[in-house]
């Protein structure tokens, strides 16, 4: 695989796909991470003497209203106040308006292009990889650096379709996040725990049952947990569970095969359905079917800490409740605060957990934080990443 430092981009212009999908509410960016951690390899082309065009997705586009919500405008807005230089953008990812904006680039320039999965209406050219798309993103420069390590899972136009046409390369932060998900991660000391929360169990039972036999211990909350608890036999309520039969008996084999690695909640804590303000602490088999579980109880944060205590390398994915919620964080702050005091080497996958580690102070407290949520699970899995596969050959030391 081609690292940015061995390749010539003197002088050049360069296609760089960064991942700047990053959570947006009212029009603001909650958390700039992802930005800030693409500033390396922006600036090292840059004083490369090189235009920068930037490719990005954000979020899903399955329909037209979904642009509105959507647009890296405002991600461009940021990007230019972390480097203190001016950022282009151009509203059209593919156009005549666009091929001009980039014959005009000079050395340094930086052009952030609109979402690449607004190419995805009408017919998924962007995710689905089209090639004409690939090869009209690729015309726009003369390298591509892949850096887009949370969307380094996805053979996407933007993500893999333009290393086809194009000297390509992989830029820092991609070369950070292998060497932290290898050196911790694939190769743990153990024991060697993992936390996994989050809504749906439906999209994460494959992994789990991919990442079982890698780890000594799985502790469970949210939408997870709950649909463990569910096929168990609890009643869980009005709570997140899965209800696909086929996907009910798949858990319940799970449950059955890892019973000894896998740690459920002792206790909860839930609202009410008919009543906004009522919220308790329950153990798990107190709770009643007007009730919805949103975080761990005490109990629960005590036992898990028995087995964070006792673990070298933990991995942690997603939160343990709706820690947005500040009624329903205390679970999530209290597992953080665990996790920054014990010895073991704590790594972050993206996402939630990434931003709750981030929301409350903790985040320099781990040996990593990663950017990516589903390309770091990928990548603890299979050992490759889907889009990066066809420049692996360069070991990243
Ligand atoms: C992420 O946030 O995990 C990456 O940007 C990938 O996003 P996606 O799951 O929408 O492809």
């Amino acid at each position: 695989m081609n690292l940015i430092q061995d390749m010539d981009i003197d002088n050049k212009r360069v296609i760089l796909r960064c991942d700047f999908n990053v959570p947006i509410k009212d029009n603001k960016i909650l958390d700039d991470y992802k930005i800030r951690e693409s500033l390396q390899t922006i600036k090292y082309i840059m004083d490369h003497n090189s235009s920068v065009i930037i490719l990005s997705h954000l979020g899903k586009i399955k329909k037209e209203e979904d642009k509105l919500k959507n647009s890296l405008e405002i991600v461009a807005i940021r990007l230019q106040e972390l480097l203190s230089s001016n950022v282009k953008f151009s509203k059209q990812t593919r156009s005549t308006a666009l091929d001009e904006l980039v014959n005009t680039l000079k050395p340094r320039d930086v052009l952030l292009l609109e979402n690449t999965r607004f190419e995805d209406l009408p017919n998924k050219l962007e995710s689905g990889c089209d090639a004409q798309l690939s090869s009209y993103w690729a015309e726009l420069g003369d390298v591509f650096i892949m850096d887009a390590f949370g969307s380094s899972h996805r053979r996407h136009a933007s993500t893999y379709g333009i290393s086809k046409y194009l000297p390509t390369g992989i830029g820092f932060l991609i070369q950070k996040e292998l060497k932290a998900l290898n050196d911790y991660v694939l190769n743990p000391d153990h024991p060697f725990t993992i936390m996994m929360g989050g809504a749906k169990i439906d999209d994460k039972l494959d992994l789990m049952n991919k990442l079982l036999p890698k780890c000594d211990k799985m502790l469970l909350s949210g939408g997870l947990a709950n649909t463990c608890l569910k096929v168990l036999g609890f009643n869980v309520g009005n709570s997140i569970v899965s209800d696909n039969s086929e996907i009910l008996n798949k858990v319940k084999e799970m449950l059955v095969t890892y019973k000894d690695k896998i740690s459920l909640p002792y206790d909860v804590i839930v609202t009410n359905t008919y009543d906004d303000t009522f919220i308790d602490q329950k153990g798990i088999e107190e709770v009643d079917s007007n009730e919805e579980i949103k975080d761990i109880g005490g109990k629960t944060i005590d036992e898990y800490k028995k087995i964070i205590n006792n673990s070298k390398t933990i991995f942690v994915n997603g939160t343990c409740g709706i820690y947005e919620d500040i009624k329903f964080a205390n679970g999530t702050k209290e597992i953080l605060r665990i996790l920054a005091e014990s010895n073991a080497n704590v790594i972050v996958g993206g996402g939630d957990g990434a931003s709750a580690a981030r929301n409350f102070g903790y985040a320099n407290s781990f040996a990593y934080v990663s950017t990516g949520g589903g390309a770091t699970l990928e990548y603890i899995i299979n050992e490759k990443l889907a889009a990066l596969e066809d420049i692996e050959e360069t070991e990243v030391l």
